[in-house]
């Protein structure tokens, strides 16, 4: 092979169709990839609630707590659903147990700083709620492996179709949605996964979307292939995903998010911490989530396509603005 054909061989290996112009097969690639891992079901399916309460920041905990019999909260992307089957029992959240799984184990030495006070005053009003009392809450997940648990006739259970495609007269306006490495981590159709989660929500409602780690200062031995040492940054996928401006620009996913019509949008996290061990240092993570709130009834979201996705769970992705 002549030295420019060789090139233009590596070239088409490393950026395939995408990186020449033949954008649509490349897409088509990507968007039915990344349908079929969603198909596959091969992911961590199994966070109960008390997982929940350590990914997701305080304010979640504070939301949900408060929920009583004419609120719904909907989990998008619910796995096995232990997460929203423990909000039906008698006892939700028991404060000592969190905090001993927030102090993490001495593998990982990380430890999930927690309010002791604001936990208990959740967990208050998380346990012995008269069934009554509690909000409606539907679990939407694709694949799920049991039988939906039948703990309340308040727990509804959608599955095998794609949030994206469920109608909107099937569901009743939540005040909370939750998506821990759910449908918006996942989905090839992300601007849909917003407008329904626009829809879906009451104004006022928010959207709690788990984006992942921000490394403040990242220790020595943590593994993290996306920042250095000493570096602070992104090891999320999530945030590491990209949109194509209309005007050419590519701008990270959460600065695109950021600009959101419809939602005020901020940025919460929960703090872990790396203890001190030999060969590791101090490191300081923000255990981040996207909150959207909806502000207005009527919007349009910006219309994106697919143009790139790896295998990572959750994948990293890029987008592109489209016409509406
Ligand atoms: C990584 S699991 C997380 C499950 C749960 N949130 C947890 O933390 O244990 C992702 C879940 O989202 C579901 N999912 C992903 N994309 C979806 C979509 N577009 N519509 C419905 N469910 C989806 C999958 O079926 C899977 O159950």
């Amino acid at each position: 092979m002549r030295g420019h054909s060789f090139l233009l061989f590596i070239l088409l290996l490393a950026f395939p169709l995408e990186a020449h112009g033949q954008n649509r097969l490349g897409c088509l690639g990507a968007f039915e990839r990344l349908s079929q891992m969603i198909g596959e079901n091969h992911f961590e399916t199994r966070r109960d609630f008390e997982n929940y309460a350590r990914f997701f920041p305080q304010s979640f905990l504070d939301s949900v707590s408060l929920l009583r019999a004419e609120g719904h909260w909907i989990d998008a992307g619910s796995g096995e659903g232990f997460a929203v089957e423990d909000f039906f029992k008698g006892y939700v959240l028991d404060p000592v147990r969190l905090q001993a799984k927030a102090e993490g184990d001495h593998w990982s030495g990380r430890r999930t700083l927690l309010n002791s006070n604001e936990i208990i005053e959740a967990a208050t009003r998380l346990n012995y709620v008269a069934s009554e009392n509690k909000p409606k809450v539907t679990a939407v997940t694709f694949a799920m492996e049991r039988n939906p648990p039948k703990t309340s006739p308040k727990l509804a259970f959608k599955t095998g179709r794609f949030l994206e495609e469920i109608p909107n007269s099937e569901f009743s306006k939540a005040d909370i949605i939750t998506d821990l490495f759910g449908v918006a981590s996942y989905s090839p159709r992300l601007d849909d996964v917003l407008r329904k989660y626009h829809d879906l929500l009451k104004l006022g409602g928010r959207a709690y979307i788990f984006i992942g780690d921000y490394i403040e200062t990242p220790d020595a031995a943590g593994g993290y292939s996306n920042t250095r040492v000493g570096e602070p940054g992104w090891d999320a996928p999530f945030a590491q995903s990209q949109v194509r401006q209309k005007n050419g620009d590519n701008v990270p996913i959460i600065e695109w998010l950021r600009n959101l019509p419809g939602f005020q949008v901020t940025l919460e996290h929960r703090r872990v911490e790396q203890k001190t061990r030999p060969g590791i240092l101090p490191g300081s993570v923000l255990r981040s989530t996207i909150v959207l709130e909806k502000t207005s009834p009527d919007v349009e979201i910006p219309k994106l396509k697919l143009i790139f996705a790896d295998e990572g769970k959750p994948p990293i992705r890029r987008f592109q603005e489209i016409d509406q």
